[in-house]
């Protein structure tokens, strides 16, 4: 069963992502760090993110942007002085040290537009994998962008990332660009979603 994020899934939605994306540069700052995006998406209305639960509990979990600027604001002036503080404790590490210097290679344009829809964050629980939970998931944030009028929708995954990569294709995300991102390989992927319709 597919719903929104609710504040009370927090904490796991951060755990799961640490465990599942111990790679990504984020989850390098921690858990408590990974609160204050989950908590944003839980509330921000540039937000779009959805759990998939069984049995009643949590198991899956999408998180994506309409306005990837404003998220970003609201984030920072919600949740800025924690954030800058668990960042403050990370970058005494060299290896967040090392990611955070590459946080510029981040797209922030494709052909002169700046990127604002964003698919940010997915994971599924292990047990969970291979039933179709992260295509269904994917397609209600599609579904949702397309209610919201998001002309086009970006998704950024590593290049070696068969599955993801695979469900993305086939739902006709193109990618756009390849790059070096946290000292591995990601593609920039874009859909155009056709106005005012529901996908999926
Ligand atoms: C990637 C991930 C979200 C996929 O979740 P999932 O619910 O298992 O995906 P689905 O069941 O919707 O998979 C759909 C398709 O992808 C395929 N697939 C899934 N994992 C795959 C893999 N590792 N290699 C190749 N294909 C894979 C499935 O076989 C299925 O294809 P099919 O219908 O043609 O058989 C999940 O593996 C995960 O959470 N990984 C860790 C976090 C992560 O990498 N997130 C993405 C970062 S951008």
């Amino acid at each position: 069963m597919i719903r929104p994020i609710r504040p009370d899934d927090i904490p796991w939605a951060a755990r799961q992502h640490a465990a599942l994306m111990a790679n990504s540069v984020f989850a390098a700052f921690g858990v408590r760090f990974l609160e204050c995006f989950y908590s944003h998406f839980a509330r921000s209305k540039t937000a779009i993110a959805y759990v998939w639960e069984e049995n009643g509990l949590p198991v899956a979990v999408i998180s994506a942007t309409s306005d990837r600027t404003r998220f970003l604001r609201g984030l920072v002036l919600r949740h800025g002085i924690s954030l800058a503080c668990y960042a403050a404790v990370g970058l005494l590490r060299p290896a967040c040290r090392h990611l955070v210097g590459q946080l510029r290679r981040y797209p922030g344009h494709v052909d002169g537009e700046r990127i604002e829809a964003e698919m940010i964050f997915i994971t599924v629980a292990p047990e969970c994998r291979g039933k179709g939970v992260a295509e269904k998931l994917i397609e209600a944030v599609l579904a949702e962008y397309a209610s919201r009028g998001t002309p086009r929708v970006y998704v950024t995954i590593e290049s070696e990332n068969a599955g993801v990569k695979r469900i993305l294709e086939r739902m006709q995300f193109q990618v756009v660009r390849s790059f070096l991102f946290a000292d591995k390989q990601n593609d920039l992927l874009r859909l155009e979603l056709p106005a005012g319709e529901g996908i999926g």
